[in-house]
């Protein structure tokens, strides 16, 4: 496996327009990352365009935290995939956790708003993991396999990033044990394999889940661990450097 790595921050329903100010820091980390370690943040729609505008030129990825699965129309209050990528984003999040179990998404409506990404030319990060109930019933890699085959498009896997993350690890400060997340990313990769043949095998699959400045050179670490989406450790950029430096 390529030993290239991706470390993307996810701000949620965090910052306005004044929390801009601190840009240059994260497009600076990003610039004195080595090589193999890309940097990325997806932030709020109301961010997106000066976020990417700041980020412009810089080795810092910008992208959306979901989209929509139509290109426009009669759906107040949402946006679509063309807004995201015409507002300055190469990536776009789909899937998260808190948007399937807050806004009830199915791995079908994943899948089609997945599909809308791609032909707004925006790359993705799928989001999957099992609840507790479900790890401790012992149903946590069925879930996750289960998740993969209901929303992944068919597409050009060097467009696609899958983030595993359990839902009980999600702003809690747990995390699973590295043997665990070793195991779930190794099933991840076998699935990824059996869809896309050798291809799949180039996939990154990024762990997230209270990723923070003590845990991450270990989770790093793993089988098969291409990254990390880092929710609430990616928004002050003194939580998130050691993140990114452990990367590298
Ligand atoms: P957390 O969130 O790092 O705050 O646990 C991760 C995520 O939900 O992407």
């Amino acid at each position: 496996m390529a030993d290239r790595k991706l470390i993307a921050g996810n701000w949620k329903m965090n910052g306005t327009h004044a929390d801009l100010e601190r840009f240059g820091a994260y497009a600076e980390l990003a610039a004195d990352a080595p090589q193999q370690v890309r940097v990325a943040l997806a932030v709020p729609h109301t961010l997106l365009f000066s976020a990417a505008e700041r980020a412009a030129g810089s080795r810092l990825g910008i992208g959306g935290e979901d989209c929509h699965a139509n290109e426009n129309g009669a759906h107040t209050g949402c946006v679509s995939a063309p807004m995201l990528h015409a507002a300055g984003a190469s990536f776009t999040i789909l899937g998260h956790s808190e948007r399937r179990a807050d806004q009830g998404e199915t791995d079908a409506d994943v899948k089609a708003k997945a599909e809308a990404a791609l032909r707004a030319g925006l790359d993705l990060i799928i989001c999957v993991g099992e609840t507790e109930a479900e790890r401790d019933a012992g149903d946590a890699e069925s879930v996750v396999g289960r998740q993969l085959a209901g929303s992944i498009p068919e597409c050009n896997p060097a467009r696609l990033t899958i983030a595993y993350e359990p839902v009980w690890a999600i702003g809690t400060g747990r995390t699973p044990t590295v043997e665990d997340v070793a195991a779930m990313h190794d099933h991840i990769r076998s699935a990824l394999a059996a869809r896309f043949g050798e291809a799949g095998q180039g996939v990154l699959i990024l762990y997230g889940g209270s990723v923070k400045a003590s845990n991450a050179a270990e989770l790093l670490s793993a089988s098969n661990v291409g990254g990390a989406l880092v929710g609430g450790a990616s928004l002050k950029i003194e939580d998130f450097r050691p993140i990114v430096e452990a990367a590298a």
